[in-house]
């Protein structure tokens, strides 16, 4: 699949989607939106990938923001629309995907920036990295599912604060915010991130989407996340995986799980 503004690479196991607009520093147009759906989807379709990594392209961004000159003529019903369609097909896409997925943060997350970064099930940045919910300084607000992950992974006090000010935090602030993972240098992100891939790869990805089921439904309405748990348990006792997992245990060898 060839793509206009990103690329999307697989090796050993991890696709790597780069947002690749860097003149625009990443900025998500209707056509970006579409081409990271086309490609996610793509890869937690296939057996290949275990993990995805989302990063941006140069040495300044990972995204910008949404591209605010595609937007800054827009009526309520087409401010509406762009929000429920960027949501069904990216944020909330991602989010609910059971491949895991990492945001290597390697620049400014401005606005729809970090709305992907925050919809990724973790993040990991770049000590050069700027955070921020600047909507409110253009007379919007988050769209993209922002205000309600960023209260969901700092806390409401904070959000309320970052959002309201539209100020950026730094990398170190967003760690100590648990807000990100892990801070890195920019020339050892992508490699930090991959190996924490590969720790994650090792394991059975059969649970780990039973896992990210579960940790999602404590934030789907209306869900109890403790039956889901339950469910999702007992759904691993039927798989392949999991007799592998526990007769590796038993016979003293390394795991070698069959499925995706
Ligand atoms: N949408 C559209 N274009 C964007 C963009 C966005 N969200 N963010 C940056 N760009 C474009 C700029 O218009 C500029 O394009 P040009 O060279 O054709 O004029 C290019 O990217 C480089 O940005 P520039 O502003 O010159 O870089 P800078 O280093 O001076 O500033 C930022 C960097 C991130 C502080 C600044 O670009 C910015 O504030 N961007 C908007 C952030 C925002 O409000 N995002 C939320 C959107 S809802």
């Amino acid at each position: 699949m060839s793509y206009q503004n990103i690329l999307s690479e697989t090796d050993n196991g991890i696709t790597t989607i780069t947002i690749n607009r860097p003149s625009k520093l990443n900025a998500l147009n209707r056509e970006t939106i579409q081409e990271l759906h086309t490609a996610f989807k793509e890869a937690d379709e296939s057996s290949e990938t275990k993990v995805i990594i989302v990063t941006g392209s140069g040495e300044k961004a990972f995204v910008a923001g949404a591209d605010i000159s595609e937007f800054a003529d827009f009526s309520v019903a087409e401010g509406g629309n762009l929000a429920a369609k960027g949501q069904e097909l990216l944020f909330d896409f991602v989010a609910n995907l059971t491949t895991p997925v990492i945001a290597a943060v390697n620049g400014f997350a401005l606005g729809g920036g970090l709305e992907l970064a925050m919809a990724a099930h973790f993040r990991i940045a770049s000590d050069n990295a700027k955070m921020g919910l600047p909507e409110v300084s253009l007379g919007v607000i988050p769209g993209y599912g922002g205000t309600q992950r960023l209260p969901q992974l700092v806390g409401k006090g904070r959000a309320m604060e970052m959002i309201m000010t539209a100020g950026m935090i730094d990398a170190n602030q967003a760690l100590q915010y648990g807000l990100v993972n892990q801070v890195t240098t920019p020339e050892a992100l992508i490699e930090t991130t991959e190996k924490i891939a590969g720790k994650i790869m090792k394991n059975s990805s059969v649970a780990i989407k039973s896992a990210i089921k579960a940790i999602n439904a404590n934030y789907e309405d209306g869900v109890n996340g403790f039956n889901v748990e339950i469910e999702e348990f007992g759904n691993c006792f039927g798989t392949e995986d999991f007799k592998e997992g526990t007769q590796a245990f038993l016979n003293k060898r390394k795991a070698n799980f069959p499925g995706k």
